[in-house]
């Protein structure tokens, strides 16, 4: 059965740097309601809001103190069903993230937890213990957060001496639950049952994989090698998938309406992934593989047949990005230095950071072609604002303005992801680029920087040859060029730097060379559309890609036939699908 998610553009939504409506400088649901006709001109078909639930905003919303509420700053319970009715009408819904791994230190809970007694039932939605040596003063175990630091906190006992600690994945604002409480799964299925009944389409789920750790909390005997990403103790342990299978079970009761659940999963192998993408599980889970490959055709090639082969094995559609609120924007990043490393595969932030001088003429050549080829490719796109304006990562923050954890834990040596949250620029010449009405006195909650203006979307607007343009255009013609669920051929150029696939009627050919490259020989194509200026029919420019009507006879195939090859990895994985479904 085809889902609505299966080849939708899903545009997120860092709500706190959308549009301000009402004049504080950050954000906010009526500033996105306001806005939807624009994100229904791009021509996307789902917006995946962050998270906008109550917060002290230690970590920009992914550090909830009431599951149940919006977060004043950004509005309230009904400006969200405002957004989504509205949403609605113009065709396009809308996801929420669930962040389930840890709420706030702010959270009722947990206040009740810290005013509670070792062993008390308060506790015992949390993961306190007894620390180590003598008086407790060592953390129970020697695991690290992935903000960088111990990932255990010390709370004060009851008469002002030092107590139990507590585990925090992430900051110590952000205390894990116990997912082994009976408790905390029959409080996170009302969460969810409170915002299906709003009307909300499906959930990004947080750091899917976190929800349970190893019963036993060992020591990780990797500790000395960094930051706890890698520690699987603290991840992918088996009984999260009772978790999964009561919050699929939930959505399904929705039907008709397809409730969706796309997991941020790193585990290390796909075996593992598939796990949590048979029938009674997720949906989908995000790759991030594409994201952090450098600029190199074989490396973009690699990464794309791998996450096809990934969806082919576990029999769920690839969800693409590029970009997102955690890693430097694409155009910065395919304008620096591209080294052949290989990227670490579970730490995307440090992986999609590139190093050196940035040329943002190349870079934004370059983001206009792998946006060309991310949106030929089969199955979900998600696509993060601003992207389409081809905003850079903004490096020159003031010390002071940056806010992210990872900066304030990690002492300022690690710039952290302010720099691709800077708010939106609306309107060239306007205070703040329009992302606040007129009249605001406060400034935008980060500082845009002045060549922001040029980029705003007034500017683009009117421009055919703009990046909102192309990617207007792109999006537009995409169903019909390059159908929906239809598998992938690759086309040998004979030239390393020009990758050529076709999928349905379209072909799309991407050069990621310095020089124009011609296509090959007795292709009869039709140019539909280029991301560079000099495309023609016979040649694409240096970084550049384009889109053509017809497939090169080169392999003999029908066009929207899929090939013998990919159809073995389809057959495969729907054997799986059956299987899986006959054991529920
Ligand atoms: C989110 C981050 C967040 C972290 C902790 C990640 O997966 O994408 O933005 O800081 O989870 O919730």
């Amino acid at each position: 059965m085809s889902e609505w998610w299966d080849d939708a553009v899903v545009y997120q939504v860092y709500l706190r740097s959308f549009a301000d409506a009402t004049a504080d400088g950050v954000g906010d649901l009526p500033g996105l309601r306001s806005r939807l006709d624009y994100l229904a001109g791009l021509g996307v078909d789902a917006l995946w809001l962050n998270p906008c639930y109550a917060s002290p905003q230690r970590d920009h919303g992914y550090d909830i103190s009431d599951y149940f509420a919006i977060d004043p700053a950004y509005g309230t319970v009904d400006d969200l069903a405002d957004v989504v009715n509205d949403a609605h009408a113009r065709g396009m819904r809308v996801v929420m993230d669930m962040v389930a791994n840890h709420c706030s230190d702010r959270h009722e809970w947990f206040q009740a937890a810290v005013a509670g007694r070792p062993g008390s039932p308060e506790r015992a939605r949390f993961l306190f213990r007894d620390g180590r040596g003598p008086g407790g003063v060592l953390p129970p175990n020697n695991w690290q957060s992935v903000f960088g630091g111990p990932a255990w906190t010390r709370v004060m006992a009851a008469d002002g001496s030092a107590g139990q600690w507590y585990l925090h994945s992430f900051d110590p604002g952000q205390p894990d639950f116990d997912w082994r409480n009976p408790e905390v799964v029959d409080y996170f299925e009302r969460v969810l049952k409170f915002w299906f009944d709003l009307g909300i389409d499906g959930f990004r789920v947080d750091v899917a994989h976190g929800l349970i750790k190893d019963a036993a909390l060992p020591d990780w005997p990797g500790a000395d090698e960094g930051k706890g990403d890698h520690n699987y103790a603290m991840w992918d342990q088996p009984e999260v998938h009772g978790i999964y299978r009561g919050w699929r079970s939930i959505g399904e009761g929705y039907a008709p309406e397809r409730k969706y659940f796309v997991g941020e999963i790193w585990v290390p192998s796909v075996e593992r992934l598939t796990r949590y993408l048979v029938d009674d599980e997720l949906h989908q889970a995000f790759s991030f593989d594409l994201l952090v490959q450098p600029w190199n055709a074989e490396r973009f090639r690699g990464a794309i047949e791998r996450t096809l082969a990934q969806s082919a094995q576990t029999g769920t559609p690839a969800a693409w990005t590029l970009n997102n609120h955690d890693v430097h924007r694409s155009v910065t990043r395919y304008g620096q230095r591209q080294d052949l490393v290989d990227p670490s595969p579970s730490d995307m932030i440090a992986a999609a950071r590139r190093i050196g001088e940035v040329s943002l003429q190349l870079g934004t050549l370059r983001a206009r072609t792998a946006v060309l080829l991310l949106l030929a490719l089969p199955g979900t796109v998600y696509l993060y604002q601003g992207e389409e304006l081809g905003l850079p990562e903004v490096f020159d923050l003031p010390d002071d303005a940056r806010q992210d954890p990872i900066w304030l834990r990690s002492n300022g040596a690690e710039l952290g992801r302010d720099g691709c949250r800077v708010p939106l620029p609306w309107s060239h010449d306007a205070p703040s680029f329009g992302f606040s009405p007129p009249g605001t006195a406060l400034a935008p909650w980060l500082p845009q920087p002045s060549s922001f203006g040029k980029l705003a979307v007034d500017m683009q607007l009117d421009d055919p040859n703009s990046m909102l343009a192309l990617y207007q255009r792109a999006i537009a013609m995409r169903g019909a060029l390059f159908q929906a669920s239809v598998g992938l051929r690759w086309h040998e150029t004979g030239q390393h730097e020009l990758l050529a696939f076709s999928r349905g009627d379209g072909t799309c050919v991407v050069n990621f060379g310095d020089r124009p490259l011609s296509l090959p020989q007795g292709w009869d194509l039709e140019l539909m559309q280029a991301s560079g200026a000099d495309s023609d029919q016979a040649q694409v420019p240096a970084n550049s890609a384009a889109w053509f009507a017809g497939v090169p006879a080169d392999h003999g195939a029908k066009p929207g036939e899929t090939i013998e090859a990919d159809r073995r990895l389809l057959e495969t994985a729907t054997v799986y699908r059956s299987q899986s479904v006959r054991e529920q």
